[in-house]
C-alpha cells in the first residue's frame, strides 16, 4: 500500500491509472463500517484509495474536533489488510491554506436536521469533499446510508456542480445488538452504550409499524418518541429520498431519521424503508 500526504503527489501519482479508481473519504478511527465501504470499492474498482482526513473545518467551535479518536497506526494497518492500494494522509497545512475559497451547503436542506443544530458543519464538509474528489477525480466515491444528510447533499452537490463522479451509498453496519457504527460511539460508557440502544430500537419499532400497515407519520414518529423519550432528542423525521417532509411512509421512497444525545456524545442513525 502507497501512503502519500502531499496532494499533488496524489495527483501525479493518480493520472497513471488508467482504470477505474474508487475513493473512500474517511476521518479516520476506522471500523467495520468503513471497512464494508472499502470491500465494495474493491468489488467494484480495480484502484482503491482511502483518505483519512480530521477535517477541521466541519467541526464548529466547542465541538469533538480536540477529542475526536485518532487511531493512525491501527488504521494504516485494517487499509493495508483491507487490499486498500493508495492511502491519502495529508495533514491540515496540505488541504487548507489562509484567506480560502470554500463552498456554501443549500440553505434549506443543509440547515435542516443536523444543519439546524451544527449550522455551518455542512459548509466544512462540502468543502473538504469537493477538494478530495479534486485531488483523486475517483471513478466512484463511496458514503455511508447512517450519514444520510451528508450523502444527501454530497450527491447534490455533484449533480448541481455537474461533478464526473458516482456516488455510492453503502448499507450501514451494526453491532449484533443493533447499535450503527460510529467512530464517535468510542465515547459512550458502559451505561450510555445501554442508552444508545433506544435509537436503533425506535428504528425497529418503525419498521414493525410500516410492516403492519401503519404509514401515518406522526403515529409512527410519536411512537418512536416514546422509546427514545429519556434521551435529549434533536430529531425525528420521515422524508422521502429527495428529503421532503412526508405525512405518509411511501414504501421504497423514506427515510426515517433519528438524532439524539447519549450524555455528551451525538449519535445519529436512520432506516430506508
Ligand atoms: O463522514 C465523514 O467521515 C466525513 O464527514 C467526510 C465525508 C470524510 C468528510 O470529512
Amino acid at each position: 500500500m502507497k501512503i502519500i500526504s502531499c496532494p499533488h503527489e496524489l495527483k501525479e501519482y493518480l493520472k497513471n491509472i488508467k482504470n477505474s479508481i474508487g475513493f473512500i473519504p474517511t476521518m479516520g478511527a476506522l471500523h467495520e463500517g468503513h471497512i464494508s465501504l472499502i470491500k465494495k470499492a474493491k468489488e467494484q474498482n480495480e484502484t482503491v484509495v482511502v483518505s483519512i482526513f480530521l477535517n477541521p473545518t466541519q467541526f464548529l467551535k466547542g465541538e469533538d474536533l480536540d477529542k475526536y479518536p485518532k487511531k493512525d497506526e491501527a488504521d494504516k494497518k485494517i487499509c493495508s489488510i483491507s487490499g486498500v492500494d493508495v492511502l491519502f494522509f495529508p495533514q491540515p497545512s496540505d488541504m487548507y491554506g489562509a484567506d480560502e475559497v470554500s463552498l456554501l451547503a443549500p440553505k434549506v436542506r443543509g440547515y435542516v436536521l443536523e444543519g439546524q443544530s451544527r449550522p455551518g458543519h455542512f459548509n466544512g464538509v462540502l468543502t473538504v469533499v469537493m477538494k478530495l474528489l479534486n485531488i483523486v477525480n475517483p471513478t466512484r466515491a463511496y458514503f455511508g446510508k447512517k450519514d444520510a444528510q451528508q450523502l444527501n447533499l454530497i450527491s447534490l452537490m455533484v449533480k448541481q456542480l455537474f461533478m464526473d463522479v458516482e456516488i455510492v451509498p453503502v448499507d450501514t453496519v451494526r453491532e449484533k445488538d443493533g447499535l450503527a457504527l460510529s467512530s464517535r460511539n468510542a465515547y459512550l460508557g458502559k451505561e450510555e452504550r445501554v442508552e444508545a440502544l433506544k435509537v436503533s430500537s425506535s428504528l425497529r419499532l418503525s419498521s414493525a409499524m410500516v410492516s403492519r400497515g401503519v404509514l401515518d407519520a406522526k403515529e409512527i414518529k410519536s411512537a418512536m418518541r416514546e422509546i427514545l423519550a429519556p434521551l435529549e432528542i434533536f430529531y425525528v423525521e420521515i422524508l422521502d429520498r429527495d428529503f421532503n417532509q412526508l405525512e405518509r411512509v411511501e414504501i421504497g421512497n423514506s427515510v426515517i431519521l433519528v438524532e439524539v444525545k447519549v450524555g455528551t456524545t451525538r449519535l445519529l442513525d436512520n432506516i430506508w424503508l
